[in-house]
């Protein structure tokens, strides 16, 4: 069996200096769980240069999808930002992560919490049907600094909402709460910030954040992860993972570099 497969890039969007996303062509011997993450990367001289990316597209789609930052000097994404259509990029066939619906509890509502290119692994959970039949709602929360920051988000969102087949059970179910910390927007301020004041739930009309009905799964730098991890701790939810399933899951977003 493959150990990587050998895709090519079909389209780039760059979203702000800081932030792409890609699509590629995807083997059919490449299969995932809503979640996962693989290892993604590029030959430089004559090597895989590899890192961890959640993978953005659903397990149903017949191409795959990325979002990353960009760093001027990372190893990866100083030459991952420049591809162009017709590249190549190299795919671990050995996809993998904590992310995912059989390591929580049933519940009623699902929130999907991230900040920066966290989000990634949520536009693979928000686009599966089975978290539609799992969940009574889908709250998909993306902190950034600015509004531009959003753009992959809100695009994602309005394509959900407009599909022709799948619209009416997204406007039904997904609730989309963007957030920014550094200029004014219908909504501002940290996850964090807003949990602890009761805003965010109030704001969407739901109940407070509680551990019977309500599954967390967070995403983003190793600060909003440790914060909003003690919150939920304090609240009494316990981090599930695949020996036992719990209320929370968590996962680094993986590429800074
Ligand atoms: P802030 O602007 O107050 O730092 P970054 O681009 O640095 O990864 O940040 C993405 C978003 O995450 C920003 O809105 C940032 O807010 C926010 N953020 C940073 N640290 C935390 C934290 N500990 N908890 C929640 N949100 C955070």
């Amino acid at each position: 069996m493959a150990t990587m497969y050998t895709e090519t890039v079909t389209t780039v969007r760059h979203w702000t200096d800081r932030l792409f996303s890609f699509t590629a062509t995807r083997n059919p011997g490449f299969r995932f769980i809503s979640g996962q993450f693989t290892m993604i990367g590029l030959p430089i001289n004559g090597r895989p240069l590899l890192r961890a990316y959640s993978v953005c597209s659903a397990h149903h789609e017949d191409h795959l999808e990325f979002f990353s930052i960009k760093v001027p000097n990372g190893p990866l994404t100083q030459h991952l930002q420049k591809i162009q259509v017709g590249d190549e990029l190299l795919v671990g066939a050995k996809p993998t992560g904590t992310l995912i619906q059989q390591n929580l509890k049933p519940g009623k509502t699902l929130y999907l919490l991230s900040t920066g290119t966290g989000l990634a692994p949520f536009v693979s959970i928000a686009k599966d049907p089975e978290t539609y039949d799992l969940y009574d709602h889908i709250v998909l929360a993306h902190g950034c600094r600015e509004i531009a920051e959003l753009g992959y988000g809100e695009e994602v969102v309005n394509t959900l909402y407009n599909d022709e087949f799948f619209g009416e059970l997204a406007r039904e179910k997904l609730l989309y709460y963007p957030t920014v910390t550094r200029e004014p927007f219908r909504h501002n301020g940290r996850l964090t910030a807003l949990f602890e004041a009761g805003r965010l739930e109030a704001d969407l009309g739901l109940p407070a954040l509680n551990k019977e009905t309500d599954r967390v799964m967070l995403c983003g730098s190793p600060a909003m992860l440790s914060d909003l991890q003690t919150m939920l701790e304090a609240r009494g939810f316990t981090e599930g993972s695949h020996h036992e399933r719990g209320e929370y899951v968590i996962e680094k977003a993986f590429v800074e570099k």
